[in-house]
């Protein structure tokens, strides 16, 4: 008997359909999407994810590590598999025996490569995609090395030069002059290889910011992640395209009691009931991801009414004041993320009380907290 956690995230793969949707039309066929799925789908679950994206039509996916990429091919995940956030000499082995495809931007990577290659697959190459770094100061090589860089590379037998890529440092893309730059950068590097007599087949730098605002960034591959679960990237993007929040995080009611005037809450006492309060106890603590900078401050749905939390949130579960919703009863479900009724708490709202972003909200739940999926399910 598999036991059932009283607090869950339900993750609604139909409304992550809806949002892969609106994407598509809005790029009008001029480029494909790569799904990115790190960070298990930014909380959502990386493999229930890639595969009901999979089954409609996506045909990449990038995720940050290489045990990520390991975790969808063990699942059955098929398509190209980019691993962008780097990888030590020690993942090699796997990376390549998993047909991952991995991004390079140091001399060392292209060595253990080969190496690799050399010693399991010396007649199929395996593809690389290099990175830029035009402006993001994180992963990539300076453009004016890419030349040599790309020389070597392709000295290399077995090592297949695919694709080339960068990132963008800004969330709001089409105001700024720095974006224009890292675009021009990005393009000159690749014309550059060109004018030395190399192809490279696929172009990728947009983010969702660039995918909404930027058009002129879309190149061959978009690489929309936050988009996908239904959020956008800043306060000044949200809304450009209608795009639902695919994930609710939602806990049953497991203790509830009334309690006189003047009780304290919680540790540290930080908050006192100033009347006789109805106290109720969830199963959901900062252990989960939920912020405890939200003690005092956050509020849940209960019975589609917003209920404040009151006293510190602990490990693993918190407090709220239900005094105004008397017919609250135990294991009522209470929403923490998501809709109830008519009211609505998201992620962006948790992310400006918190002065975080949403994709941090969602990406920190936690692993004791069961992904339940609803919509269309993937055949197994
Ligand atoms: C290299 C790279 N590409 C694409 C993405 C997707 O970004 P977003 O979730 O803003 O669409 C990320 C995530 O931060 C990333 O690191």
């Amino acid at each position: 008997v598999t036991a059932v956690h009283p607090t869950q995230a339900i993750v609604d793969l139909d409304a992550m359909l809806h949002n892969l949707e609106r994407l598509r039309e809005h790029l009008k066929g001029k480029t494909e999407i790569m799904a990115v799925v790190k960070a298990n789908a930014y909380g959502h679950g990386a493999v229930p994810v890639a595969k009901a994206l999979s089954a409609a039509g996506v045909r990449a996916f990038g995720v940050a590590f290489v045990d990520e990429g390991i975790e969808l091919r063990r699942a059955g995940i098929q398509e190209p598999i980019l691993v962008m956030g780097g990888f030590v000499s020690e993942q090699v082995a796997a990376l390549v025996g998993h047909r991952l495809t991995p991004v390079v931007f140091h001399r060392d990577q292209i060595e253990w490569l080969a190496a690799e290659v050399g010693k399991t697959r010396p007649s199929s190459g395996i593809p690389v995609h290099v990175k830029i770094d035009t402006g993001m100061g994180r992963l990539g090589l300076h453009p004016h090395e890419v030349p040599a860089f790309v020389q070597n590379l392709l000295g290399k037998k077995g090592l297949v030069l695919e694709g080339l890529m960068s990132h963008f440092a800004d969330e709001d893309l089409a105001d700024t002059q720095v974006a224009q730059e890292q675009i021009a950068l990005f393009l000159k590097a690749h014309e550059k290889l060109k004018g030395h007599g190399i192809a490279v087949p696929q172009l990728h730098i947009a983010n969702s910011a660039a995918l909404l605002s930027f058009e002129r960034s879309w190149l061959s591959w978009v690489r929309p992640g936050i988009t996908l679960y239904g959020y956008f990237p800043s306060r000044k993007l949200e809304q450009t395209l209608p795009l639902k929040p695919v994930l609710t995080l939602a806990a049953r009611i497991t203790h509830l009691r009334t309690v006189p005037a003047g009780t304290t809450i919680s540790y540290g006492r930080t908050f006192t009931t100033r009347r006789e309060s109805r106290i109720a106890v969830l199963p959901i603590g900062y252990a989960d991801g939920y912020p405890r900078a939200l003690s005092n401050r956050g509020t849940v749905l209960v019975r589609g009414r917003r209920t404040p939390i009151v006293g510190r949130v602990c490990m693993d579960m918190l407090m709220v004041d239900v005094t105004e919703v008397p017919e609250a009863a135990l294991a009522d479900e209470a929403v923490l993320i998501g809709r109830q009724g008519r009211e609505a708490i998201t992620a962006a709202e948790l992310a400006d009380q918190t002065g975080t972003i949403p994709y941090e909200i969602l990406s920190v739940i936690g692993v004791r907290i069961p992904r339940i999926y609803r919509g269309a399910l993937p055949s197994p």
